[in-house]
């Protein structure tokens, strides 16, 4: 085994000055399967632990199809497992401890099974002190890959099952954009879309444009085939990803935007199309009228706002006010007046007053959202926001998230009552964790349960709302035909 510093040197290590910088170009390349890995996994069994975004299961999605292909086995049961992935979120501190815990917990299994393969891979690979870390504390991790090399799992997995080296391999670049990656999909029904990768829009306090890359679009055409695939296939709902959906087409096309693409998919002629996240700043009257004019693209609206005070907003390099979102979020219900609209809220950013906070309330009271995330403000090593002065005390920023949080499930339980003794077409996705009831979404994405048969799993059906709660509906099946 080599030592750590000729380890760190080898290969290479993830660096945020080169980050930002995002002079190379975006490579278009297409998946290869590699025919000498097919057998690879023989007898292997793989559990994967996903943290994190939506992007995040996209890319266990990825990890899973291509270790399928090489015959590899998904397993659920830890004491079966021969290889362990964690695919890490880095977003805030608490989401990064978890996985920390977890490398710990999980270290017990080497006792009965050494051979035990573990594997790191997702956003904490991708930042500059996780290597160094995990060698010093967590030596019993194996790979440690990031989030532009996934493809190369296989290349990794074979070094590690022939030669028992280890290896670390991050690249802190812009990131290429694959066609043809295989994917282990959930279900067939309610399917997932990557339109784009990466973010250049470099809030202050956050860490993804680092981790992910430069903002880069996928080439409409291959969105259009794989979504035609998938509606072959089954598909009644295609949700459509990146970090900033909005800013879709920017780098490739001088004529063909984010809109565009929904009124093109519309035209596939599947029942749903979703999408997130939204950035206020991108977002065009073409989008809004995509959304008006196709039925089959949601009534829902998540569009983080992140602070209703303009000192904030501007520290935190968000480019709009909150007088031009409350502005966005009234437009968008004049096209599209059963809209729903969430956000993100972070409470207790850099140089926060209480007057910044009451402006934050404000604006929460003034638009009315059906539902919002709400964070305590995490500092991220390396983002330019950890270097402000003014933090905030941790005590205060969680007596405003109780604030904010209570503020904000009233709004959400409120908007849920005045659905009661309404119909939803409701599209089934599974059994609910609350017992016997099936389980889905309303257009406008709230939560439904309700009895019925798992037959229905995969279909639309029609269901009266019969109870709320802040985070949920409970609702009865309407069995007319
Ligand atoms: N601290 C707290 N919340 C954050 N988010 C992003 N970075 C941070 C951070 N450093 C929140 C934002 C974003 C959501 C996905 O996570 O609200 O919209
Ligand atoms: Fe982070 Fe801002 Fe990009 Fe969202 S838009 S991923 S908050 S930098």
């Amino acid at each position: 085994m080599k030592n750590k510093e000729e380890l760190i040197d080898k290969y290479f290590k993830p660096n945020f000055k080169s980050a930002i910088q995002r002079k190379d170009k975006v490579e278009y390349l297409d998946y290869q399967a590699n025919l000498a890995y097919t057998n690879l996994g023989k007898n292997l069994h793989y559990l994967i632990f996903t943290y994190g975004c939506i992007g995040n299961s996209a890319d266990s999605e990825t990890i899973k199809g291509i270790l399928d292909s090489a015959n590899f086995q998904e397993t659920k049961n830890e004491h079966e497992a021969d290889i362990f992935i964690l695919n890490t979120c880095a977003i805030r501190e608490g989401a990064e401890d978890r996985v920390w815990g977890e490398l710990g917990r999980l270290k017990k299994y080497l006792i009965f099974k050494p051979q035990i393969i573990f594997i790191l891979a997702g956003c904490m690979s991708q930042e500059e002190n996780t290597i160094k870390k995990v060698l010093a504390k967590y030596n019993h991790v194996d790979i440690i890959l990031g989030t532009h090399n996934l493809y190369k799992i296989l290349d990794y997995l074979h070094v590690v099952l022939t030669s028992h080296e280890k290896v670390i391999e991050v690249f802190s670049y812009e990131g290429a954009v694959f066609a043809h990656l295989p994917k282990k999909r959930l279900n067939n029904f309610k399917v997932f879309v990557e339109i784009m990768f990466g973010c250049d829009e470099f809030c202050t306090y956050c860490i993804v444009p680092y981790t992910r890359g430069k903002e880069r679009s996928r080439k409409k055409e291959d969105i259009l085939e794989e979504i035609t695939r998938l509606i072959e296939n089954g598909a009644m709902e295609v949700n459509l990803l990146g970090q900033n959906v909005n800013s879709y087409g920017k780098d490739l096309y001088e004529n063909y935007s984010f809109g565009d693409l929904l009124q093109d998919i519309a035209r596939l002629h599947i029942p749903r199309i979703r999408f997130m996240t939204s950035h206020p700043h991108d977002l065009d009257l073409k989008t809004i009228l995509a959304i008006k004019n196709h039925p089959q693209v949601m009534p829902h609206f998540h569009l983080p706002v992140q602070s209703g005070s303009n000192h904030i907003l501007q520290k935190m390099n968000r480019h709009y006010t909150k007088e031009e979102y409350i502005d966005l979020v009234t437009t968008l219900r004049q096209y599209v007046p059963k809209i729903s609209i969430t956000t993100d809220i972070i409470v207790g950013f850099a140089g926060e007053q209480e007057a910044d906070f009451l402006e934050t309330i404000d604006l929460v009271k003034k638009v009315g959202f059906d539902g919002a995330y709400t964070f305590m403000y995490s500092v991220r090593e390396g983002t330019p926001a950890a270097k402000f002065s003014e933090q905030v005390d941790n005590k205060i920023k969680n007596q405003r998230l109780q604030v904010l949080m209570a503020m904000t499930n009233e709004g959400s339980l409120s908007k849920n009552l005045s659905m009661v003794g309404h119909y939803y077409p409701v599209l089934v996705e599974s059994i609910s964790n609350k017992g016997n009831l099936l389980c889905g979404y309303t257009p406008d994405y709230r939560l439904v349960n309700f009895a019925g048969s798992d037959q229905l799993i995969g279909k639309i059906v029609q269901v009266k709302i019969i109870k709320a709660k802040t985070w949920f509906l409970l609702g009865e099946l309407d069995e007319q035909p």
